[in-house]
């Protein structure tokens, strides 16, 4: 190439590597947006087999199967995707599942973004009505003969309430509706939907999967026939995952399982000591002795997560005096990275909600959340302490 090229083809051309014999320990970035189209490929595309092969980055790609593939094997699944964001995931197996005329049911205390994109898609067609998590006999009352499918999270935020998940996937299927739920906060570390009935489980990747806080992402898990729709949405509307983000989300995967044992126990040990400081009203986390719902934390999740809700004394002002008193919790909107992170509902997730609809969701005023990160417990309990004592009741 070299002799009978000009400089503008070398440039395009020289210097491009086959994949090498050798095999690298670490899934290689390829970040490439289309891939040869070989004779075989050619012919496979004939045959109505694109999926099966790497054509173009949208369509798949090796860096995203790592990922995805790890997912779906922690969710126990037979398939996985990954997408550029969790709302990536989240509408697109709303879309490939939901058409105007349907009716969904879905519970009240879903992320903000969720609960925007249902009102979308009244908009649009689908009816939509709500029901309380923690309520069987209300999500018995939103099925309807068309209802396609019950969707929910297995732990609502900010009040980390733990979801009935095989009651509510059950109740969907004699619905002959399809059970989805958002597995974001416990992760398949504690909590395997699969395993209990649902059909197709979806991630924000943004938060513990990845667990850096520092890329975007999404993945659905579930049997392959049920993943095979979401994978056309995902085409369709183009949500899909960079191969760079794809590597640091895979990255961040191989430590999934130690980062997990640590916010388990961090979330257990602070949310317990809470419980015993004067500041504080009522503190919400799965495995402590006040949960009404124990029994079902005991039974579903292997651990808590270090997801804890928290209202103080002396309500929103003395939350906020408490948000910028700390020192090692960051004010920060999201979750599930290896730092400890505190937001306040009231100016994150539920800001568009009134006061009203806020209390109806037990989001009372006072309430704070915090993402317990992996540092010291100690230290973190300490900073805890300052901000609690300094804060006027
Ligand atoms: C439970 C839950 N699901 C989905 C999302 C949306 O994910 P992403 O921000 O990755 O689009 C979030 C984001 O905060 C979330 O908390």
């Amino acid at each position: 190439m070299n002799t009978k090229h000009k400089p503008a083809t070398l440039a395009v051309h020289a210097g491009k590597q086959a994949p090498p014999d050798s095999r690298p320990i670490s899934t290689p970035i390829y970040q490439t947006a289309n891939f040869f189209l070989d004779e075989d490929v050619q012919a496979a595309i004939q045959d109505g087999k694109r999926g099966e092969h790497y054509t173009y980055t949208r369509y798949g790609n090796p860096t995203q199967a790592a990922a995805a593939g790890k997912i779906a094997a922690l969710e126990g699944a037979e398939a996985g995707l990954v997408f550029a964001s969790g709302m990536a995931a989240i509408t697109s197996v709303l879309l490939a599942y939901l058409k105007p005329g349907d009716h969904l049911a879905a519970a009240r205390d879903l992320y903000g973004g969720t609960s925007g994109f249902l009102q979308r898609l009244e908009s649009m067609g689908v009816a939509v009505t709500l029901f309380d998590t923690e309520d069987l006999e209300s999500a018995r009352r939103a099925l309807r003969p068309d209802t396609r499918m019950v969707y929910f999270e297995t732990l609502t935020n900010p009040l980390v309430r733990v979801a009935d998940t095989e009651a509510l996937a059950r109740l969907a299927h004699e619905a002959g509706a399809l059970a989805v739920v958002d597995n974001t906060f416990p992760t398949p570390i504690n909590h395997r939907p699969l395993e209990w009935g649902v059909d197709l489980v979806i991630h924000s990747g943004s938060k513990y999967l990845n667990g850096h806080s520092d890329v975007i992402c999404g993945a659905v898990a579930g049997p392959a026939d049920k993943v095979q729709p979401v994978w056309k949405a995902l085409l369709q509307f183009g949500g899909c995952m960079d191969p760079t983000a794809a590597w640091h989300l895979e990255r961040g995967l191989k430590t999934l399982a130690l980062r997990m044992e640590r916010h388990n126990t961090n979330g257990l040990e602070l949310a317990s000591w809470l419980e015993t400081h004067p500041a504080v009203d009522q503190v919400f986390y799965p495995f402590l002795a006040s949960n009404p719902r124990l029994d079902l934390a005991r039974r579903y999740l292997a651990g808590g997560s270090g997801m804890i809700g928290l209202r103080v004394k002396g309500g929103d002002t003395a939350a906020m005096d408490m948000l910028n008193r700390l020192e090692l919790f960051s004010v920060a909107t999201s979750l599930g990275g290896v730092e400890s992170l505190v937001s306040m509902p009231l100016l994150t997730s539920h800001a568009l909600f009134s006061a009203e609809e806020r209390a109806r969701l037990g989001i009372l005023p006072g309430t704070l959340r915090l993402s317990v990160g992996i540092e010291d417990a100690g230290d973190l309990r300490r900073d805890l302490e300052a901000a609690l004592n300094s804060i006027n009741r």
